[in-house]
């Protein structure tokens, strides 16, 4: 058999890989590229839409298994990679952010910015490149959780300033932006005002992602901030308790008003580990996260359970997933990463297939 009839066997091979998110093979996708065969010596990357997808050793396992099974084939060797592509940008501001995800609850205190600074670095951890915004204006708590001093930013040119960096995440805090331990006092337009900079003031550089901690409730910094930056969708973080639901619905119909995209519900403090018997204790009331997803028909993204290391983490600047990376809390961030990074893939799909099924229309 010739290299080339090898090569077409071998696409034909991956054409039955689906990428279980996307419902589409590889191949259709445009992953399978620089692919070489030469004798039996088969080399190929597989080229993802993010570095966090969860399925990355899945699909990596079964390409090899299914090249190798073709006759002809002595060695393959599969290379993972990722290039995260863009949302959709309709207004012009943070033109070199791909995508933006926002994190809201409707209730305060229910962890939050908890979730987004782990969720933030856990697509660092995975490759990507990003940024974490805290505009919660009237209780910034990003540079405590990160250990970052409260100073000014570096000013750039065209009035634009640098965000601080932390174990590899670009940061912006509402804090900085005030003298330490002062409280931000803002009365409506000087709102607009702060939330504009953070739009465009600030000099972001290339980013994969920025992760967005928006404050409590379905305020004004909330309409402003959804309605003026080009989201990419909104993640909705509520506790197990009734008061909670009932407040993140609110946050979820918010989200639905204003048309940005729900990357789905995450469940915080839904169960606690004990040490001596390894299971889950579902203490408050179990499952009320997974109803709420259900009745809107958006993803559940992930329970987190309740550990005193997430606490330590926050307090001392070392976020528990970079403290304990194994412990049961950091194992869902981590999966919670992956789970917004390929709703925020599959989003990106649908919007392909608009404008391919509008290009077809407007081809007749
Ligand atoms: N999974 C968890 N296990 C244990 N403690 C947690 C967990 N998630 C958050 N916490 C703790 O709960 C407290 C509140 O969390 P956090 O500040 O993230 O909430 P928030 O929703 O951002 O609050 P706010 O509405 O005030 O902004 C913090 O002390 C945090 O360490
Ligand atoms: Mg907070």
């Amino acid at each position: 058999m010739s290299d080339q009839q090898l090569q077409e066997k071998i696409i034909a091979a991956l054409k039955t890989v689906q990428d279980p998110d996307l419902h589409k093979d590889i191949v259709s996708l445009g992953f399978v590229k620089n692919m070489k065969v030469e004798g039996g010596s088969v080399s190929y990357d597989v080229e993802l839409t993010t570095p966090a997808c969860p399925v990355k050793e899945q699909l990596k396992t079964e390409c090899e298994t299914k090249t190798q099974a073709i006759e002809g084939v002595t060695s393959v060797s599969v290379n993972m990679t990722a290039v995260v592509r863009s949302s959709e940008h309709s207004q012009p501001i943070l033109t070199g952010v791909k995508n933006i995800i926002a994190v809201a609850s409707g209730k305060g205190g229910v962890g939050k910015s908890t979730v987004a600074t782990n969720l933030a670095l856990a697509l660092k951890l995975s490759g990507a490149s990003v940024g974490l915004m805290d505009a919660d204006i009237y209780g910034p708590s990003i540079p405590q959780m990160l250990g970052i001093p409260i100073t000014p930013p570096k000013g750039g040119p065209d009035n634009k300033f640098f965000p601080h960096e932390k174990y590899g995440l670009k940061v912006v805090s509402a804090a900085f932006l005030t003298k330490q331990g002062q409280p931000l006092m803002l009365r409506g337009p000087m709102l607009g005002g702060i939330i504009q900079q953070f739009l465009q003031n600030v000099d972001w550089g290339e980013l994969d992602y920025l992760v967005i901690d928006l404050p409590p409730g379905t305020g004004d910094v909330q309409l402003t901030l959804t309605q003026r930056a080009p989201l990419s969708g909104a993640v909705v973080v509520t506790t197990p308790q009734e008061v909670s639901l009932i407040d993140a619905d609110k946050g979820v119909k918010m989200f639905q008003q204003v048309k940005v995209p729900l990357l789905g519900i995450v469940e915080n403090m839904s169960y606690f580990v004990c040490d001596g018997c390894d299971k889950k204790h579902y203490i408050f009331k179990s499952g009320g996260g997974k109803t709420l997803a259900e009745t809107f028909k958006i993803p559940f993204l992930a329970e987190i359970p309740i550990v005193g290391e997430v606490v330590e983490g926050g307090d001392s600047g070392t976020p528990v997933i970079l403290s304990h990376p194994e412990s049961p809390a950091s194992m869902a961030y981590k999966e919670l990463a992956g789970q917004v990074a390929a709703q925020v893939s599959i989003n990106q799909l649908k919007e392909d297939k608009a404008e391919s099924s509008f290009d077809l229309a407007w081809k007749g």
